[in-house]
């Protein structure tokens, strides 16, 4: 028996990267998971590879920043699974396209990041929202960045501006959700992950690799960057809570990470938990 037997996960964004990681955990734990991405072929085969069998694990190809693919996403699950459970919006990234100043930035290189990262967020969030109502609650775990004060320096973000700009509307959005969703008992929470390392051919790794040792060292000075199974067990992590506990957390994930533990500060009213951090213990 896992932690999320007969609980029905989306992952969007998981045919490679944190994605992946979040899937192939939540799987592990006993969930039964959609896996959704832009890249049909990838999300595929990520998702046979996982379950060969595909009684537990399925892939759904979708733009998740389109409204009606967003739809027929939520629906898929529960055709196939019965519910939904948990939503995992991790689609998004900065994408390939350079833009490092605001000079650069086109209004197609703006236009995608913001969809890909924000829209994406939301539309997903609105399908999923009525499936969880209906299995009496659920979660939702939203995904934004450790560098939401600005990048500085060399960086692996191809387009900062509207990356960073993207990623502080998802913590908006975040809080305002899980404010509107507590009666129907949504936990809504926000991972804002570090440098993370994903596997060779990921984005993110393509990017590092691209970069000079020069460059690669001063991305490195005083950071180790976290593996992607970090990430998995987090998501994991906060999604076998009850929704009241993780609800309205930022979760910053930048350090090493021993085991986890939720450390939350409530707001004055006590209603809505407003910092946490999963630590080394
Ligand atoms: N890796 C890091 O260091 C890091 C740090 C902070 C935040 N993040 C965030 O974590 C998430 C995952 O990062 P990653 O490194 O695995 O990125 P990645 O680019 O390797 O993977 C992102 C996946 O999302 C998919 N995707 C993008 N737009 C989509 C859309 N509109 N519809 C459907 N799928 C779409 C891509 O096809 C890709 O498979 C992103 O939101 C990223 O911004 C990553």
């Amino acid at each position: 028996m896992g932690v999320f037997d007969r609980r029905v996960a989306i992952v969007t964004g998981s045919a490679q990267g944190l994605g992946m990681a979040v899937a192939t955990r939540m799987h592990a734990e006993g969930a039964r998971v959609m896996m959704c991405d832009l890249q049909a072929d990838k999300v595929a085969a990520a998702a046979v590879r996982l379950d060969p069998a595909g009684a537990n694990v399925k892939s759904f190809a979708l733009d998740a920043s389109a409204s009606g693919a967003a739809t027929a996403m939520v629906a898929a699950a529960e055709s196939a699974f019965g519910g939904v459970d948990i939503l995992v919006n991790v689609a998004g990234g900065s994408g390939v396209q350079r833009a490092v100043h605001i000079d650069e930035m086109t209004d197609d290189i703006w236009d995608r990041i913001i969809a890909n990262n924000l829209r994406s967020t939301f539309v997903c969030s609105r399908a999923a929202v009525p499936a969880m109502r209906k299995r009496g609650g659920g979660t939702i775990v939203n995904f934004a960045t450790g560098s939401i004060r600005g990048f500085r320096g060399r960086t692996t973000s191809a387009a900062p501006l509207a990356y960073v700009a993207a990623k502080a509307g998802i913590i908006g959005f975040t809080n305002q959700l899980a404010a509107d969703c507590q009666d129907d008992k949504i936990g809504v929470a926000v991972i804002q992950p570090g440098f993370i390392l994903t596997e060779p051919g990921a984005r993110i790794r393509e990017l590092f690799d691209q970069m000079s040792k020069a460059e690669q060292d001063a991305m490195l000075r005083g950071r180790t960057p976290r593996p992607p199974e970090d990430i998995g067990w987090a998501v994991s992590y906060i999604a076998s809570r009850p929704w009241n506990e993780v609800t309205a957390t930022a979760i910053r994930l930048d350090g090493p990470i021993k085991s986890l533990a939720l450390q939350m500060a409530r707001d004055p009213e006590g209603q809505l938990a407003s910092t946490a951090v999963l630590s080394a213990v």
